[in-house]
């Protein structure tokens, strides 16, 4: 009986994980609008030598550069336009932007 119960919350907890998951990528793509032009709605840039793609990225990768870029950090040839970008985005913004770009598949 206790087996049951502890496998019980186990299923519990991971599937709510996945829901958290899964509307954290929601949320991110309306926000992803602004980081099309540039890197591509799904994330696959039409120019990766000058935007890199962003689809298929770990969440945690993404979050790490974009946390970086926000405190003005970048060693990239370009990393003065992802400062700017990431300067106005919160933590909530950061995580769901890469949720939703980890979730989209690279070509
Ligand atoms: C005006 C064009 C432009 C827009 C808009 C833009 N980016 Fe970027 N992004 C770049 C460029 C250029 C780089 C490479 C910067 C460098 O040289 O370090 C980059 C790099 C990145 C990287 C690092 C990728 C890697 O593999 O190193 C991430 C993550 C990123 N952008 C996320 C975003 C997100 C999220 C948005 C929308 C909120 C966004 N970008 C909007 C131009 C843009």
């Amino acid at each position: 009986m206790k087996h049951h119960l502890t496998l019980l919350m186990i299923l519990l907890v991971s599937n709510t994980q996945l829901a958290v998951a899964a509307s954290r990528a929601e949320a991110g793509k309306a926000k992803a609008a602004v980081c099309a032009a540039c890197h591509g709605l799904d994330g696959n840039s039409k120019v990766p030598t000058m935007y890199p793609s962003l689809a298929g990225q770990s969440s945690n990768d993404l979050q790490t550069k974009l946390q970086a870029y926000r405190e003005g950090k970048g060693s990239g040839p370009m990393a003065a336009t992802m400062v700017a970008m990431a300067k106005p985005l919160s933590d909530q913004d950061i995580a769901e932007l890469a949720a939703y770009f980890s979730q989209q598949t690279k070509h």
